[in-house]
């Protein structure tokens, strides 16, 4: 099948006809996030609705959302009820900061996120992948949403830590995912707090997980830290203990560290992992897809990729990725609060205002895409990173908070698709629909099975990069 002439339309939740009313509202949020929406929000640049008594603006504008996160960006911040679950798993690190302080932390941390830092990880991410191939070996058939969560998790411990998940590792990504999936839920307790510490009676379980977690990300540090130091600033701990404060010339301190390494260990495998399942189940949809991305990692094998322009090769691997990520946004509602009263989409806002900016939303938005809900990579030919310069596709965020990870992530990806394209075809064991459940990253509804065939005539190799 010419996959171009006939795209393939991949599962979404139902679109509503009308806007629900507001018990219907809280249902299907409580359900899925994904599944509230009515056409009329594909269709509009922003609504604005009272849910609770709470006034809350979606805004689906470009130059509304550049507002927000960039040319008004001190006028809001991220709501208590966002930050309050996520404090346990990130302390005071760079995703919580506000203000002065997430300004010195993004500034002294930059130099950890530049090309030449992300291409000193390739080989992390190689030896992640090469490990994820393994496993997936041993076996016809696999749960690729899990096998793909340990391998982000294996690829950012090395890169941060030089580390191969080992049980303790492992354990720690149980550990927090476990807590995202229960006490890290947003309540409706977080809703009605007017501070971090108010309720709190009700926050035993998000404090013994912090205390457990933060113990545990301190073991391994001081682990690390007591082993040989690697000249050569080969993970990003070296980068985190080398940062110096520009004005004063300070270190970081331990609390510091630890905070920033808990902080990319959360953001960076949960939201990558997400990527790499979807972009798999789009091309189980389409073999024909698959069958082109395998001719063209085949012409470049992974095991070449030394150096960032390597990937220039993958030209529609990266494309392909770039539409799993806008059908299916790994972080699919960015949330602010109006902390400063402000005038947005021509509406006077007050203090307290929420405002919704969707990827999932704006992704599929009738005025900003062409046939929107179809899998189409070609729509992101000759662009190198749309989420810099499309106004209506933002994976990563926007402005100056916009991911600090974000090419990290595509290397990752983009090598451990390779590497899995090379050695495995993949389809479903069945035809059940995968569904997208929004929560803080795009779920899918049920791990499916995948059929694994294995390549032959592909060598794999491991010697030779690391
Ligand atoms: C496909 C993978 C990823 C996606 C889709 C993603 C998405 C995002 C989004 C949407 C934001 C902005 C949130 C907001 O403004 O409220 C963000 C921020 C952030 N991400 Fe990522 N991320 C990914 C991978 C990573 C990786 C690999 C790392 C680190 C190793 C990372 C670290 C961070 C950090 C530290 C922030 C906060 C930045 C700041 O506030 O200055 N992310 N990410």
């Amino acid at each position: 099948m010419d996959a171009l002439a006939r795209p393939i339309v991949p599962p979404a939740p139902y679109v509503h006809p009308e806007d629900l009313s507001t018990p219907r509202l809280v249902i299907e949020t409580l359900r899925n996030t994904l599944g509230n929406w009515s056409h009329n929000a594909f269709d509009i640049p922003f609504g604005r609705r009272k849910v609770l008594g709470v006034d809350s603006l979606l805004v689906n504008d470009p130059a509304g959302v550049r507002q927000v996160l960039q040319t008004s960006m001190a006028s809001y911040r991220r709501p208590l009820a966002a930050v309050r679950p996520v404090r346990p798993l990130a302390g005071a690190g760079v995703l919580l900061a506000e203000g002065a302080a997430w300004r010195g932390q993004r500034r002294m941390l930059a130099p950890a996120f530049t090309p030449g830092t992300v291409e000193s990880l390739l080989p992390h991410f190689h030896a992640a992948a090469d490990s994820l191939v393994d496993r997936l070996a041993a076996a016809p058939r696999a749960n690729l949403a899990d096998a793909f969560h340990r391998a982000a998790l294996e690829a950012v411990l090395r890169s941060l830590f030089s580390l191969s998940a080992g049980p303790e590792q492992v354990a720690l990504a149980a550990m927090a995912s476990d807590y995202v999936a229960t006490a890290g839920r947003p309540t409706f307790l977080d809703g009605f707090a007017r501070a971090e510490s108010d309720f709190a009676f009700a926050g035993g379980a998000r404090r013994r997980f912090q205390r457990r977690w933060f113990a545990a990300v301190d073991r391994i540090v001081a682990a690390r830290r007591a082993g040989p130091a690697a000249a050569d600033h080969a993970d990003l701990l070296d980068r985190l203990l080398a940062v110096r404060d520009p004005d004063t010339g300070a270190p970081l301190s331990d609390a510091e560290v630890r905070d920033q390494c808990a902080t990319m260990l959360f953001a960076g495998f949960e939201t990558t992992s997400r990527l790499l399942f979807w972009a798999s189940y789009l091309l189980s949809l389409d073999g024909a897809e698959q069958a082109r991305l395998r001719a063209e990692v085949r012409a470049f094998p992974p095991e070449r990729v030394a150096a960032l322009e390597d990937l220039q090769n993958w030209q529609r691997l990266r494309q392909v990725l770039l539409e799993a990520m806008r059908l299916y946004p790994p972080v699919p509602m960015i949330m602010r609060q109006v902390v400063t009263p402000d005038v947005l989409c021509g509406e006077s806002l007050k203090t307290g205002c929420l405002v919704w900016i969707s990827p999932w939303v704006l992704h599929r938005h009738r005025l900003y895409w062409e046939n929107p809900t179809a899998f189409m990579p070609d729509r992101f030919a000759g662009k190198a990173n749309p989420w810099v310069t499309e106004p209506a596709y933002m994976p990563f965020g926007g402005g100056p908070r916009i991911c600090i990870g974000a090419s990290f992530a595509m290397a990752e990806a983009s090598i451990t698709l390779a590497t899995v394209l090379a050695r495995f075809e993949w389809s479903l064991e069945s035809d059940r629909p995968v569904m997208p459940v929004g929560g803080v990253t795009t779920a899918p509804d049920h791990e499916p099975w995948f059929r694994l065939e294995s390549l032959e005539t592909v060598q794999h190799h491991p010697g030779g990069r690391h």
